[in-house]
Formats: structure tokens, C-alpha cells, sequence
């Protein structure tokens, strides 16, 4: 197959209001775009392991907004992200029918808007990325080989979060991982189930320690630096995540 059979034709979004912006993002002719989630503007560099981007190919995994595809690409990489298709929809935890049901429909909504979201941008700052929907758990060969692979606040959204990490570390010589961090699980090579059947946690799987991906990456064949922890913008409010960076 080749790239231009799997990559996404871009999607032309004129209306701002159609978009769901995860992460706040400056564009040209328009401005800030306040999100609704994440402002990384001024940790970007911690937050991608103050990696070097320039002439790398970058494999990302779950783009959102795009700010981070965008960031990498000022910095000069030449980006392919992987986003969920609309089919799937999301690795819903599989909470009873009934209750699952009334999420659906308002998150197909969201997850349109949220594509527009980076379209919208990819077109005001004259993006060259690529995009590629499809399966997570089974990247195809055709995406080719990359320099890095950068899996950002996704992993903990997955139901197999290994298998992502296994196939980016298959087809690239470094990868970055940042989650959420959790003091409490440190010390230990763990993840714990995040959903309990009070909090309606649907979209979220896993809190994860350090070592958790430390010693997967190790086994895996890669050297781990440092780990980096830093604070991120949520809704006004700072959280500390990690992030971890691997090299064969
Ligand atoms: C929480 S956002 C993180 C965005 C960005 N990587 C960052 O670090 O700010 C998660 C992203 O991963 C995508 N995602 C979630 N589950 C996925 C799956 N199973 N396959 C592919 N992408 C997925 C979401 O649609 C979204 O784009």
C-alpha cells in the first residue's frame, strides 16, 4: 500500500464552531483558541522529553488538537499521527450496555469536532503532517520506519497500552511516553485499573508508575534516560505528569 492510500485526505473545516479544541493553540489569522483541556504552551519541551526534532520522522499516537504534532513540526520533524477511527469510536471500558449507550451518541459528536479541531489548525498553519486513522493495535507496515514515536496521555486511555508501545518500539529507535503521574505507585513496575463501577470512568484504564514503562521499554531492548516530571495546564488548574524517553 502505499502512503498516499493511507493517509487522510485533509478535511476542509471553515467554521471554528464545528471544532473542539483540545489544546489551546495559536493560529495564524485567528488567534488563540482557547482549549478545552490542555494548555501546553509553556511546557512543551519538558513534555516531550526535551527531545531533538529536527529532520526526524515522528510517529505520534493520538494527535487530539494537534498542538504537539504542530510544536514537532516547527522544530522540524516530519510527522505521520495515528488517530482512532470513527468506527471504533474509543476503547470504551465496557461499563453495562445500558449506561454505555447514553455516552455514544454526544462522544461521536465530540470525537468529529476534535478531528475538525485539527484540521482546522493544520490548515491555518499550513501543516504538512500526515494523519493515519486506523487500528492502534495493529499499525500497518506501510506507515513505514521512524526516528521517533511519541505515545502523549494516550496510553492511559488504552485497554492494551503495551501492545501500543510494543509495536511503536518496532518501528522506532527512540520513543517518548508521557502520563499522568501518580506519587503512590512509584517504587514498583505497576498499573492499576483507573474505572470502578461508582466513578463512570469509561474513557480512562490505567494509572501507571515510572517503572511500569521503564522496565518494559528495558526489556524491550531500549535504554531509559532520566525520567522528567513536569507541570501541565488542565482547565486552570496544574497536574504533574512524566514523561520517559527510550533509546536503542
Ligand atoms: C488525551 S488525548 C492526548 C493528545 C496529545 N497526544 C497530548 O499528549 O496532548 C488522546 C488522543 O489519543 C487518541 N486516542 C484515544 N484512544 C485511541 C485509540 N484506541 N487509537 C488511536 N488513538 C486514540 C484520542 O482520540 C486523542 O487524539
Amino acid at each position: 500500500m502505499s502512503n498516499e492510500k493511507i493517509f487522510a485526505t485533509p478535511l476542509k473545516v471553515d467554521d471554528v464552531a464545528d471544532c473542539y479544541f483540545y489544546h489551546t493553540m495559536e493560529l495564524p489569522g485567528y488567534g488563540v483558541m482557547e482549549g478545552r483541556d490542555w494548555d501546553l504552551r509553556g511546557g512543551v519541551d519538558e513534555y516531550l522529553g526535551k527531545v531533538a526534532f529536527a529532520r526526524q520522522r515522528v510517529l505520534e499516537i493520538g494527535p487530539a488538537s494537534g498542538f504537539l504534532t504542530f510544536e514537532m513540526e516547527k522544530r522540524g520533524a516530519d510527522v505521520v499521527s495515528v488517530e482512532v477511527t470513527a468506527e471504533h469510536g474509543w476503547d470504551f471500558v465496557p461499563y453495562p450496555a445500558k449506561k454505555l449507550e447514553e455516552v455514544f451518541g454526544p462522544r461521536r459528536i465530540v470525537m468529529q469536532q476534535l478531528k475538525n479541531s485539527y484540521w482546522f489548525s493544520h490548515a491555518a498553519l499550513r501543516s504538512k503532517a500526515n494523519l493515519y486513522y486506523g487500528d492502534v493495535y495493529n499499525l500497518p507496515t506501510a506507515l513505514g520506519e521512524f526516528d521517533i514515536a511519541v505515545m502523549g496521555s494516550v496510553l492511559l486511555h488504552c485497554r492494551d497500552p503495551l501492545r501500543i508501545v510494543e509495536q511503536c518500539g518496532k518501528m522506532a529507535r527512540s520513543v517518548v511516553i508521557v502520563d499522568m503521574f501518580h506519587p503512590d505507585l512509584e517504587g514498583a513496575p505497576v498499573c492499576r485499573l483507573a474505572p470502578t463501577p461508582q466513578n463512570f470512568l469509561w474513557h480512562t484504564w490505567w494509572h501507571f508508575s515510572t517503572k511500569f514503562f521503564a522496565q518494559f521499554l528495558a526489556v524491550m531492548g531500549f535504554a531509559t534516560s532520566d525520567i522528567l516530571r513536569h507541570q501541565q495546564r488542565h482547565r486552570g488548574k496544574a497536574y504533574t505528569l512524566f514523561t520517559i524517553v527510550g533509546r536503542r
